[in-house]
């Protein structure tokens, strides 16, 4: 038996390339005292990768979190047939301890059984059910504070972190205006998930879009892009606004710094919050956050879509098209 893993060769310059990972195979070991033999089933793409890379040297296996089937357990917690979440990385399969496995920060990460899912795909363990529902539900409701009859903002909102957020704004009893890159994706969100409005920010002026679909203001903005679109947003906001920085990815290719007009005026005549965040703050509280969302699915509150790409051999293909927006909610490799 052999596993496949993915090499991160050379740091992304830009856009990344398939030129920057090499694949990889070589023969499964058999465990070790403490050590289980992991298959992947489904592994994670996210834009997050992008960002960390400069973190991390080239040469070892590309970092990421995969859903995968205990295959061999020497490992007293962990039996076969589990399933676990875990940062396994780019690879097939993984022989490890799982008291030593680490994030691609270097802290320890034991992989987590994954909980029971009720008959929902175990793929959701990377998408509404695991980091991205976390860092929707905790993001939104703990940092932008939402109250029913406000008025929201997400950008990115098609995607896995903003489909969700948008829905779960309207379960709370929000106004949602949405922000994506295509006429589809528009539709889609207000047709299928029910957002109140939506646009094409390629093709409409945010702040002309907020004016007319917004008159009363903004009130929480959850911002997973950046740059000139989040300023836009951000002048449209009414006092004590609170925004939820989540992400910049209109800014993680850019090979020279991206200049945007600038917001401090505004945060400060309008007294906005602005908190930047990070999912993994909310760790001691993780699984609360997947059973509120697995809830949600069970009282059909949620549309949950992926875009499953299949073949492991695909893990490159699938994490650039995050860049290019070819993706409608949560990108997973099926392996
Ligand atoms: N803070 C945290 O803990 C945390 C956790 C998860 C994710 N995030 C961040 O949240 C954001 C969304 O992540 P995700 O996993 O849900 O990814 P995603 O939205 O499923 O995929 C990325 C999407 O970003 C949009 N995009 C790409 N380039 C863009 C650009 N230059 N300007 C505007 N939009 C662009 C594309 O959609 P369009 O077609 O709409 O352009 C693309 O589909 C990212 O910024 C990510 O880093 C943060």
């Amino acid at each position: 038996m052999t596993l496949r893993r993915f090499v991160f060769k050379s740091q992304f310059d830009g856009l990344p390339k398939h030129s920057d990972f090499e694949l990889v195979e070589e023969p499964i070991r058999e465990p070790a005292p403490n050590e289980v033999v992991l298959e992947a089933l489904y592994l994670s793409v996210d834009p997050y990768m992008r960002v960390f890379a400069r973190n991390v040297p080239t040469g070892g296996t590309m970092f990421g979190t995969q859903v995968a089937k205990v295959t061999k357990s020497k490992h007293p917690g962990y039996k076969e047939g589990d399933l676990v979440v875990g940062h396994l990385g780019w690879a097939s399969h993984s022989v490890v301890n799982p008291d030593q496995v680490k994030s691609f920060g270097g802290e320890v990460a034991k992989p987590y059984i994954l909980p029971d899912l009720g008959g929902v795909s175990p793929s959701t363990g990377l998408g509404v059910l695991g980091m991205p529902g976390n860092t929707a539900w905790f993001g939104l409701t703990k940092l932008c504070q939402p109250k029913p009859g406000e008025t929201l903002v997400v950008t990115g909102a098609a995607g896995a972190v903003g489909s969700l957020v948008g829905q779960i704004g309207k379960i709370l009893g929000l106004k949602v205006i949405g922000f994506a890159g295509t006429d589809e994706k528009v539709q889609w969100l207000e047709d299928d998930l029910k957002f109140d409005r939506a646009f094409n920010y390629k093709t409409v002026s945010v702040t002309e879009a907020l004016k007319e679909a917004a008159p009363e203001g903004v009130d929480c903005y959850f911002d997973n892009v950046g740059g000139e679109m989040s300023s836009d947003v951000m002048n449209q906001m009414n006092t004590y606004g609170r925004v939820a920085v989540c992400g910049s990815i209109s800014a993680y290719n850019a090979t020279t710094p991206v200049l945007a007009p600038i917001v401090q005026p505004t945060i400060i005549t309008k007294q906005l919050t602005l908190t930047g965040f990070v999912s993994s703050r909310w760790k001691d509280c993780w699984f609360e956050g997947i059973q509120q969302m697995l809830h949600f699915i069970q009282e059909d509150k949620l549309v949950v879509r992926e875009s499953i790409v299949e073949g492991f051999e695909k893990m490159p293909d699938a994490f650039i098209s995050l860049f290019t927006g070819d993706n409608t909610g949560k990108v997973v490799v099926k392996a």
